[in-house]
Protein backbone atom coordinates (compact mmCIF):
# COMPACT_ATOMS: atom_id res chain seq x y z
CA UNK A 1 0.00 0.00 0.00
CA UNK A 2 1.54 3.54 -1.02
CA UNK A 3 0.36 6.27 1.49
CA UNK A 4 1.41 9.69 1.02
CA UNK A 5 2.42 11.79 4.44
CA UNK A 6 2.47 15.40 4.47
CA UNK A 7 3.98 17.87 7.35
CA UNK A 8 3.07 21.25 7.55
CA UNK A 9 3.18 21.65 11.34
CA UNK A 10 5.99 23.95 11.74
CA UNK A 11 8.88 25.81 9.40
CA UNK A 12 9.47 22.40 7.48
CA UNK A 13 7.27 22.10 4.31
CA UNK A 14 8.01 17.61 3.79
CA UNK A 15 6.02 15.29 1.59
CA UNK A 16 6.83 11.30 1.14
CA UNK A 17 5.48 8.13 0.01
CA UNK A 18 6.06 5.01 2.36
CA UNK A 19 5.39 1.46 1.15
CA UNK A 20 3.72 -0.45 3.78
CA UNK A 21 4.54 1.54 6.56
CA UNK A 22 8.16 1.60 6.75
CA UNK A 23 9.42 1.45 2.86
CA UNK A 24 10.07 5.02 2.36
CA UNK A 25 9.81 5.13 -1.57
CA UNK A 26 11.03 9.16 -1.29
CA UNK A 27 10.75 11.81 1.56
CA UNK A 28 11.19 15.44 0.67
CA UNK A 29 11.70 18.04 3.38
CA UNK A 30 12.36 22.01 2.41
CA UNK A 31 13.26 23.73 5.21
CA UNK A 32 12.06 27.74 5.77
CA UNK A 33 14.73 28.36 8.41
CA UNK A 34 16.49 30.54 6.23
CA UNK A 35 13.07 32.98 6.31
CA UNK A 36 13.05 32.56 10.29
CA UNK A 37 16.36 32.93 11.04
CA UNK A 38 16.42 36.72 11.61
CA UNK A 39 13.64 36.27 14.10
CA UNK A 40 15.21 33.62 16.26
CA UNK A 41 12.34 31.35 16.12
CA UNK A 42 9.13 30.11 13.12
CA UNK A 43 7.01 33.05 12.79
CA UNK A 44 3.63 31.43 12.07
CA UNK A 45 1.84 33.10 9.53
CA UNK A 46 5.36 33.03 7.42
CA UNK A 47 5.33 29.37 7.79
CA UNK A 48 1.58 29.35 6.47
CA UNK A 49 2.87 31.25 3.38
CA UNK A 50 5.86 29.28 2.79
CA UNK A 51 3.76 26.02 2.75
CA UNK A 52 1.35 27.21 0.93
CA UNK A 53 4.17 27.99 -2.26
CA UNK A 54 6.02 24.93 -1.58
CA UNK A 55 3.44 21.88 -1.14
CA UNK A 56 2.62 21.76 -4.97
CA UNK A 57 6.50 21.74 -6.14
CA UNK A 58 7.43 19.35 -3.31
CA UNK A 59 4.98 16.98 -4.26
CA UNK A 60 5.29 16.41 -7.93
CA UNK A 61 9.31 16.20 -6.79
CA UNK A 62 7.94 13.31 -4.12
CA UNK A 63 5.78 11.58 -6.97
CA UNK A 64 8.60 11.94 -9.23
CA UNK A 65 11.65 10.48 -7.13
CA UNK A 66 9.35 7.74 -6.25
CA UNK A 67 8.24 7.10 -9.75
CA UNK A 68 4.98 7.33 -9.11
CA UNK A 69 1.50 9.07 -9.94
CA UNK A 70 -1.19 10.20 -7.98
CA UNK A 71 -3.35 7.76 -9.16
CA UNK A 72 -0.78 5.12 -7.99
CA UNK A 73 -1.52 6.70 -4.04
CA UNK A 74 -3.94 4.45 -1.86
CA UNK A 75 -4.33 6.95 0.90
CA UNK A 76 -3.92 10.37 2.17
CA UNK A 77 -2.03 11.41 5.53
CA UNK A 78 -1.81 14.59 6.99
CA UNK A 79 -0.54 16.18 10.29
CA UNK A 80 -3.27 17.86 11.34
CA UNK A 81 -2.37 18.04 15.03
CA UNK A 82 -0.30 19.46 16.89
CA UNK A 83 1.62 22.60 15.55
CA UNK A 84 1.40 26.12 14.66
CA UNK A 85 -2.22 26.39 13.70
CA UNK A 86 -1.89 28.52 10.64
CA UNK A 87 0.33 26.32 8.92
CA UNK A 88 -1.34 22.94 9.93
CA UNK A 89 -4.49 24.28 8.15
CA UNK A 90 -2.33 24.93 4.90
CA UNK A 91 -1.54 21.03 4.92
CA UNK A 92 -4.71 20.20 5.89
CA UNK A 93 -6.41 21.90 3.19
CA UNK A 94 -4.12 20.78 0.90
CA UNK A 95 -4.22 17.11 1.53
CA UNK A 96 -7.71 17.19 1.42
CA UNK A 97 -7.89 18.90 -1.89
CA UNK A 98 -5.35 15.47 -3.13
CA UNK A 99 -7.61 13.07 -0.91
CA UNK A 100 -11.34 14.62 -2.52
CA UNK A 101 -9.51 14.62 -6.43
CA UNK A 102 -8.26 10.98 -5.95
CA UNK A 103 -11.36 9.59 -4.21
CA UNK A 104 -8.38 8.08 -1.82
CA UNK A 105 -9.11 7.93 2.01
CA UNK A 106 -7.78 11.03 4.19
CA UNK A 107 -6.38 10.55 8.18
CA UNK A 108 -5.33 13.12 10.08
CA UNK A 109 -2.22 12.47 11.83
CA UNK A 110 -0.96 13.35 14.99
CA UNK A 111 2.64 14.81 15.04
CA UNK A 112 3.69 13.57 18.28
CA UNK A 113 2.82 10.02 17.47
CA UNK A 114 4.47 10.55 14.25
CA UNK A 115 7.96 11.23 15.92
CA UNK A 116 6.97 8.02 18.47
CA UNK A 117 6.46 5.98 15.55
CA UNK A 118 9.78 7.84 13.59
CA UNK A 119 12.29 6.18 15.78
CA UNK A 120 10.81 2.20 14.51
CA UNK A 121 10.31 3.41 10.88
CA UNK A 122 13.17 1.34 9.78
CA UNK A 123 13.23 -1.13 12.11
CA UNK A 124 9.64 -3.01 11.71
CA UNK A 125 10.86 -6.39 13.37
CA UNK A 126 11.04 -4.87 16.90
CA UNK A 127 7.56 -3.54 16.96
CA UNK A 128 6.94 -7.49 16.31
CA UNK A 129 8.15 -8.63 19.63
CA UNK A 130 6.19 -9.25 22.77
CA UNK A 131 9.32 -9.45 24.69
CA UNK A 132 9.69 -5.50 23.26
CA UNK A 133 6.81 -3.86 25.22
CA UNK A 134 6.23 -1.76 27.24
CA UNK A 135 8.24 0.58 25.40
CA UNK A 136 9.23 3.81 26.17
CA UNK A 137 9.72 6.70 24.21
CA UNK A 138 11.24 9.89 24.91
CA UNK A 139 10.32 12.44 22.44
CA UNK A 140 12.26 15.68 22.40
CA UNK A 141 11.64 18.02 20.00
CA UNK A 142 11.02 21.74 19.62
CA UNK A 143 7.44 21.38 20.64
CA UNK A 144 7.38 18.73 22.88
CA UNK A 145 9.71 17.01 25.96
CA UNK A 146 7.26 13.93 26.82
CA UNK A 147 7.76 10.46 28.22
CA UNK A 148 5.32 8.20 26.67
CA UNK A 149 4.86 4.40 27.82
CA UNK A 150 3.34 2.01 25.21
CA UNK A 151 2.03 -1.54 25.78
CA UNK A 152 1.77 -4.23 23.46
CA UNK A 153 -2.12 -3.88 23.17
CA UNK A 154 -0.90 -0.18 21.89
CA UNK A 155 -2.39 1.73 24.78
CA UNK A 156 0.00 4.77 26.17
CA UNK A 157 0.14 6.73 28.88
CA UNK A 158 1.94 9.90 29.18
CA UNK A 159 4.38 9.45 31.78
CA UNK A 160 5.48 12.95 31.96
CA UNK A 161 6.11 15.66 30.01
CA UNK A 162 7.91 19.82 30.39
CA UNK A 163 5.95 22.71 32.61
CA UNK A 164 7.63 25.08 30.42
CA UNK A 165 10.03 25.21 27.76
CA UNK A 166 10.29 22.21 25.09
CA UNK A 167 13.85 21.06 25.17
CA UNK A 168 14.58 22.36 21.64
CA UNK A 169 12.93 25.16 22.35
CA UNK A 170 15.78 25.58 25.22
CA UNK A 171 18.27 24.71 22.96
CA UNK A 172 17.21 27.44 20.32
CA UNK A 173 16.44 30.22 23.19
CA UNK A 174 19.74 30.02 24.39
CA UNK A 175 21.66 30.41 20.74
CA UNK A 176 19.43 33.65 20.63
CA UNK A 177 20.69 34.96 24.55
CA UNK A 178 24.09 33.82 23.35
CA UNK A 179 23.57 35.81 19.86
CA UNK A 180 24.26 32.07 17.69
CA UNK A 181 22.32 30.97 14.91
CA UNK A 182 18.93 29.59 14.70
CA UNK A 183 18.18 27.04 15.49
CA UNK A 184 20.20 26.82 17.77
CA UNK A 185 20.31 23.10 18.97
CA UNK A 186 22.94 22.13 15.78
CA UNK A 187 24.93 25.18 16.56
CA UNK A 188 25.22 24.22 20.67
CA UNK A 189 25.44 20.60 19.68
CA UNK A 190 28.92 21.27 17.41
CA UNK A 191 30.00 24.07 19.98
CA UNK A 192 29.47 21.24 22.90
CA UNK A 193 32.38 18.81 20.89
CA UNK A 194 34.66 21.68 21.79
CA UNK A 195 33.60 23.27 24.93
CA UNK A 196 34.20 22.18 28.07
CA UNK A 197 30.83 20.55 29.98
CA UNK A 198 31.66 21.03 33.34
CA UNK A 199 32.88 24.81 32.88
CA UNK A 200 29.18 26.38 34.40
CA UNK A 201 27.35 24.44 37.27
CA UNK A 202 23.65 24.89 35.19
CA UNK A 203 20.82 23.34 37.23
CA UNK A 204 19.32 20.20 36.26
CA UNK A 205 15.36 20.86 36.68
CA UNK A 206 13.20 18.89 38.37
CA UNK A 207 15.99 16.41 38.72
CA UNK A 208 16.13 17.28 43.22
CA UNK A 209 19.14 18.51 44.51
CA UNK A 210 20.32 21.96 45.24
CA UNK A 211 18.21 21.62 48.71
CA UNK A 212 14.95 21.57 47.08
CA UNK A 213 13.12 18.40 47.34
CA UNK A 214 11.46 16.82 44.14
CA UNK A 215 7.27 16.73 44.76
CA UNK A 216 6.48 13.39 43.17
CA UNK A 217 4.43 14.23 41.03
CA UNK A 218 7.51 16.11 39.05
CA UNK A 219 8.98 12.91 39.31
CA UNK A 220 8.75 12.37 35.27
CA UNK A 221 8.02 16.11 34.24
CA UNK A 222 10.73 18.47 32.59
CA UNK A 223 11.64 22.11 33.15
CA UNK A 224 13.94 23.98 31.10
CA UNK A 225 13.18 27.58 32.07
CA UNK A 226 15.01 27.66 34.88
CA UNK A 227 18.83 27.26 33.13
CA UNK A 228 17.77 28.89 30.36
CA UNK A 229 17.46 32.04 33.11
CA UNK A 230 20.56 30.30 34.91
CA UNK A 231 22.33 30.63 31.13
CA UNK A 232 20.84 34.47 30.90
CA UNK A 233 22.49 35.40 34.17
CA UNK A 234 25.52 33.97 33.56
CA UNK A 235 26.02 35.62 30.12
CA UNK A 236 24.67 39.03 30.97
CA UNK A 237 24.78 39.47 34.71
CA UNK A 238 21.42 39.74 36.38
CA UNK A 239 21.34 43.75 36.46
CA UNK A 240 21.64 43.43 32.51
CA UNK A 241 19.52 40.06 31.82
CA UNK A 242 16.97 42.63 29.63
CA UNK A 243 19.53 44.13 27.44
CA UNK A 244 19.85 41.11 24.54
CA UNK A 245 20.47 43.29 21.66
CA UNK A 246 23.71 44.29 23.29
CA UNK A 247 26.70 43.04 21.84
CA UNK A 248 28.33 40.00 24.20
CA UNK A 249 31.68 40.65 25.76
CA UNK A 250 33.04 36.79 25.62
CA UNK A 251 35.44 34.96 23.82
CA UNK A 252 34.71 32.59 21.18
CA UNK A 253 36.40 29.57 24.11
CA UNK A 254 34.11 30.89 26.67
CA UNK A 255 30.94 30.56 23.86
CA UNK A 256 31.74 27.05 23.70
CA UNK A 257 32.01 26.47 27.37
CA UNK A 258 28.76 28.14 28.43
CA UNK A 259 27.29 26.15 25.77
CA UNK A 260 28.49 22.94 26.59
CA UNK A 261 27.66 22.92 30.49
CA UNK A 262 24.18 24.33 29.19
CA UNK A 263 23.97 21.33 27.06
CA UNK A 264 25.21 19.02 29.48
CA UNK A 265 22.01 20.14 31.97
CA UNK A 266 19.47 19.79 29.71
CA UNK A 267 20.86 15.89 28.00
CA UNK A 268 21.56 15.26 31.93
CA UNK A 269 17.53 15.58 32.35
CA UNK A 270 16.42 14.09 30.20
CA UNK A 271 18.76 10.90 30.93
CA UNK A 272 17.96 11.36 34.15
CA UNK A 273 14.27 10.91 33.52
CA UNK A 274 14.15 8.18 30.75
CA UNK A 275 16.01 5.91 33.99
CA UNK A 276 13.67 6.87 36.33
CA UNK A 277 10.85 6.03 34.09
CA UNK A 278 12.44 2.77 32.98
CA UNK A 279 12.97 1.71 36.88
CA UNK A 280 9.63 2.45 37.07
CA UNK A 281 8.06 0.85 34.65
CA UNK A 282 10.27 -1.89 33.71
CA UNK A 283 9.89 -0.65 30.28
CA UNK A 284 11.85 -3.23 28.08
CA UNK A 285 12.62 -0.74 24.92
CA UNK A 286 13.38 2.45 24.76
CA UNK A 287 12.91 4.91 21.78
CA UNK A 288 14.07 8.49 21.18
CA UNK A 289 12.78 10.84 18.90
CA UNK A 290 12.08 14.33 17.82
CA UNK A 291 14.31 16.73 16.48
CA UNK A 292 17.19 17.37 19.57
CA UNK A 293 17.29 13.60 19.39
CA UNK A 294 19.70 14.50 16.66
CA UNK A 295 22.23 15.67 19.04
CA UNK A 296 25.34 14.14 19.49
CA UNK A 297 25.99 14.26 23.39
CA UNK A 298 22.13 13.03 24.31
CA UNK A 299 22.70 10.03 21.47
CA UNK A 300 26.13 8.78 23.35
CA UNK A 301 24.81 9.63 26.99
CA UNK A 302 21.48 7.79 26.70
CA UNK A 303 23.43 4.80 24.55
CA UNK A 304 25.80 4.66 27.90
CA UNK A 305 23.11 4.47 30.54
CA UNK A 306 20.60 2.93 29.05
CA UNK A 307 20.70 -0.78 29.71
CA UNK A 308 17.61 -2.30 27.54
CA UNK A 309 17.59 -2.43 23.54
CA UNK A 310 17.77 1.60 22.62
CA UNK A 311 16.40 2.82 19.08
CA UNK A 312 17.04 6.08 17.77
CA UNK A 313 16.18 6.80 14.62
CA UNK A 314 18.52 8.42 11.81
CA UNK A 315 18.75 12.16 12.18
CA UNK A 316 16.53 13.07 8.76
CA UNK A 317 13.29 10.94 10.60
CA UNK A 318 13.84 12.54 13.79
CA UNK A 319 13.62 16.18 12.94
CA UNK A 320 10.39 16.70 11.19
CA UNK A 321 9.56 14.44 8.01
CA UNK A 322 6.51 13.23 6.38
CA UNK A 323 7.71 9.58 6.02
CA UNK A 324 7.11 8.82 9.92
CA UNK A 325 3.23 10.80 8.93
CA UNK A 326 2.55 8.23 5.64
CA UNK A 327 4.70 5.47 8.09
CA UNK A 328 2.14 5.71 11.07
CA UNK A 329 -0.95 6.27 8.90
CA UNK A 330 -0.27 3.38 7.03
CA UNK A 331 -1.27 1.56 10.29
CA UNK A 332 -4.40 3.34 10.85
CA UNK A 333 -5.29 3.13 6.99
CA UNK A 334 -4.77 -0.93 7.22
CA UNK A 335 -7.22 -0.75 10.47
CA UNK A 336 -9.87 1.04 8.34
CA UNK A 337 -9.57 4.43 9.52
CA UNK A 338 -10.09 7.06 7.58
CA UNK A 339 -11.37 10.87 8.30
CA UNK A 340 -14.56 13.02 6.99
CA UNK A 341 -13.56 16.08 5.20
CA UNK A 342 -14.33 18.02 8.55
CA UNK A 343 -11.90 17.03 9.97
CA UNK A 344 -9.79 20.16 11.99
CA UNK A 345 -6.51 21.03 12.57
CA UNK A 346 -5.49 21.79 16.13
CA UNK A 347 -2.75 23.22 17.72
CA UNK A 348 -2.55 21.47 21.08
CA UNK A 349 -1.49 17.93 21.64
CA UNK A 350 -4.53 15.81 21.71
CA UNK A 351 -5.29 12.12 22.12
CA UNK A 352 -2.36 9.84 22.49
CA UNK A 353 -4.07 7.08 24.53
CA UNK A 354 -3.54 4.78 21.89
CA UNK A 355 -0.69 4.09 18.83
CA UNK A 356 -1.95 1.41 16.24
CA UNK A 357 1.44 0.04 15.58
CA UNK A 358 2.19 -2.19 18.26
CA UNK A 359 2.32 -5.44 18.05
CA UNK A 360 -1.50 -6.27 19.65
CA UNK A 361 -3.15 -2.82 18.50
O1 LIG B 1 11.23 17.69 15.54
P1 LIG B 1 11.63 19.03 15.05
O2 LIG B 1 12.26 19.11 13.67
O3 LIG B 1 10.42 20.02 15.05
C1 LIG B 1 9.46 20.05 16.03
O4 LIG B 1 8.55 19.20 16.00
O5 LIG B 1 9.61 20.93 16.89
O6 LIG B 1 12.63 19.65 16.13
C2 LIG B 1 13.23 20.89 15.94
C3 LIG B 1 14.10 21.19 17.15
C4 LIG B 1 14.70 22.59 17.14
O7 LIG B 1 14.42 23.19 18.39
C5 LIG B 1 16.18 22.33 16.96
O8 LIG B 1 17.02 23.29 17.58
C6 LIG B 1 16.34 20.98 17.60
O9 LIG B 1 15.19 20.27 17.22
N1 LIG B 1 17.54 20.27 17.13
C7 LIG B 1 18.58 19.98 17.94
C8 LIG B 1 19.57 19.39 17.12
N2 LIG B 1 19.08 19.32 15.85
C9 LIG B 1 17.83 19.88 15.88
N3 LIG B 1 18.76 20.16 19.27
C10 LIG B 1 19.93 19.77 19.80
N4 LIG B 1 20.92 19.21 19.07
C11 LIG B 1 20.80 19.00 17.73
N5 LIG B 1 21.78 18.44 17.03
ZN1 LIG C 1 8.29 17.65 15.17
Amino acid sequence: MNVLGIETSCDETAVAVVRDGHNVTASLVSSQVAKHADYGGVIPELAAREHLKALRPILQQTLHQAELALDDIDAVTVTSSPGLLPALLVGLSFAKGLAAATAKPLVGINHFLAHVFGAFLETPDRLQLPEAYPLLTLVVSGGHTALLLTAADGSCKLLGQTLDDAAGEAFDKAAKILQLPYPGGPVIDKLGKVGNPAACDFPRGLCGGGGQALKPKNRLNFSFSGVKTALLYQVKGVENAGNLDQPLDLADDAVADIAASYQEAIVDALVKKTLWALADTGARTVALSGGVACNSRLRQKMADAVKVPLFIAPPKYCTDNAAMVAGLGYYYVRAGRADDFSIDAAPRLGDVSMVPFALGA
